[in-house]
């Protein structure tokens, strides 16, 4: 993959069906996702249950573009490489979730994939200027991580303001989670973002069989953010 800052899409399948994540995956690739995106949670850095090792890597033959796993747990390091070999393409790791980020993201890279470091709302963009350096993405959560169809937290926008300021010319993504839609989107990506996952505003009104939803979704998505480079 080589380094653009076009604005991608990468659909959370957290909101996708639960008991059909195969044809959710095709679905949503031919609609017009740039990535996919898969929510991590242990029930204990966040307030709810997802996906291990062995569910990731039965998505990924089914992932053509690139698949973007978001742990959300506690400890991480234990299980970077379960999730290297389970498939993913690029995997980040919260800046609060021990004391040790930049020995995770080593541990990352190490593994051959690329790495990312999320900030949490209440965390300060400074929290992660010692690790630029080692990473291909900073994800900027514009919602407290757990769920999906949460509302917008506008602090994240002067949040990415400072960060792609802090990138400068280094060849690293930023990426936004939580509450984003056609309205939210220009505001970050006039900030300096490029990939915005998006669960409800992706999945809400389509399914399998009315696919071409996901794709006037995704648009409307797309379409929004790019008038805010023009
Ligand atoms: C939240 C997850 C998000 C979530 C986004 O903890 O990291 O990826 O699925 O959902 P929406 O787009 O509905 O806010
Ligand atoms: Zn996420």
């Amino acid at each position: 993959m080589s380094f653009d800052r076009s604005v991608k899409i990468a659909p959370s399948i957290l909101s996708a069906d639960f008991a059909n994540f195969g044809a959710e995956i095709r679905a949503i690739e031919a609609q017009g996702a740039d990535w996919v995106h898969v929510d991590v949670m242990d029930g204990h850095f966040v307030p709810n249950l997802t996906f291990g090792p062995p569910a990731v890597k039965a998505f990924r033959p089914h992932v053509k573009t690139f698949m973007d796993v978001h742990l959300m747990i506690a400890p991480v390091d234990t299980y970077i490489e379960a999730y290297a070999e389970a498939g993913a393409d690029l995997i980040s790791a919260h800046v609060e979730a021990g004391p040790h980020i930049h020995r995770t993201l080593q541990a990352i890279r190490a593994q051959g994939v690329k790495a990312g470091v999320v900030l949490n709302p209440g965390t300060p963009a400074e929290a992660i200027a010692e690790v630029l350096d080692l990473v291909d993405l900073v994800l900027v959560m514009t919602v407290n991580p757990g769920f999906g169809g949460q509302k917008f937290i506008r602090s994240g926008v002067e949040k990415t303001r400072k960060i792609r300021q802090m990138i400068g010319d280094r060849d690293v993504h930023i990426q936004i989670d939580g509450g984003v839609t056609p309205e939210t989107a220009p505001l970050v990506v006039a900030a300096g973002a490029d990939v915005l996952v998006a669960g409800s505003a992706v999945f809400k009104g389509g399914s399998v069989d009315k696919p071409e939803i996901y794709g006037a979704n995704i648009r409307a998505i797309r379409d929004a953010a790019e008038a805010a480079r023009a």
